[in-house]
């Protein structure tokens, strides 16, 4: 049953997913910050996450626009998205470099040519070197479907079932030289059914990283603007 004490049933943002989860922290439901920030995605799979991206902006969520998805990965399913929404994208293709310092640095020119200011990887499934992410010093953020840092690395949601933990997660975090590990900007906690599969609980795990990723993206966007600001 969901807490009445007001204080903590505020934390039960979504009510319409039955108190199943718990997002931290809450402060960063609907940042405002003023002019859009000029995104650039790097994805490597379906692309949920990117739609719901774009499903945000269109929403008047998150103001933002989103100048180039970048995948490494030609059969990526996010390509068909970029499409369905008339997005620019780009492929640049790992396996035709010679190493990851060249494959970053042709990512990292693509993503300055156009002038992007908040990059998210959003389902990359390649780990970048510290030029790349230098070069986008908390500009740069990640999501993960674990409660970091549990579980860090490849086959997250499997190495949560096979230890048996009874809540996992998702999490949005600055990029840093260690996989996973740079500092948490937001998170949410789901719980683990006796009888989910890796797939029932992928699908609600996938849920909310549709929720807490704009919703990131937004407090980020906001501190870059906050940030500016203050140095002019
Ligand atoms: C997401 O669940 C994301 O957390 C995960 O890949 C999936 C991509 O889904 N990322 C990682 O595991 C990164 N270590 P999508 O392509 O449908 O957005």
């Amino acid at each position: 049953m969901k807490p009445q004490n007001k204080e903590y049933s505020e934390n039960y943002l979504f009510n319409d997913l039955k108190g199943l989860c718990l997002i931290s922290p809450t402060d960063s439901v609907k940042p405002i910050f003023e002019p859009k920030i000029r995104l650039g995605i790097l994805a490597s799979g379906n692309g949920s996450n990117f739609e719901y991206i774009i499903k945000a902006i269109k929403n008047n969520q998150l103001n933002a626009e989103i100048t180039i998805l970048i995948v490494n990965n030609p059969d990526c399913l996010a390509i068909n998205k970029a499409i369905k929404y008339n997005i620019n994208y780009v492929i640049i293709n790992h396996r035709i470099c010679d190493s990851r310092l060249e494959h970053d640095n042709l990512v990292m020119n693509k993503l300055e040519e156009l002038s992007v200011e908040l990059v998210v990887m959003a389902g990359w499934m390649r780990i970048v070197g510290e030029r790349l992410i230098n070069r986008f010093k908390n500009r740069l953020i990640n999501i993960h479907p674990s409660l970091l840092p549990s579980f860090k690395g490849i086959d997250a949601i499997q190495q949560a079932i096979d230890k048996r933990v009874k809540i996992t997660g998702c999490t949005v975090h600055y990029v840093q030289k260690e996989v996973d590990s740079g500092s948490i900007i937001i998170q949410a906690a789901i719980p683990i059914k006796q009888d989910d599969s890796k797939e029932t609980l992928t699908k609600r795990i996938q849920e909310m990283e549709h929720i807490i990723l704009p919703l990131a993206i937004a407090k980020v966007a906001k501190d870059i603007r906050t940030i500016v600001r203050d140095n002019k």
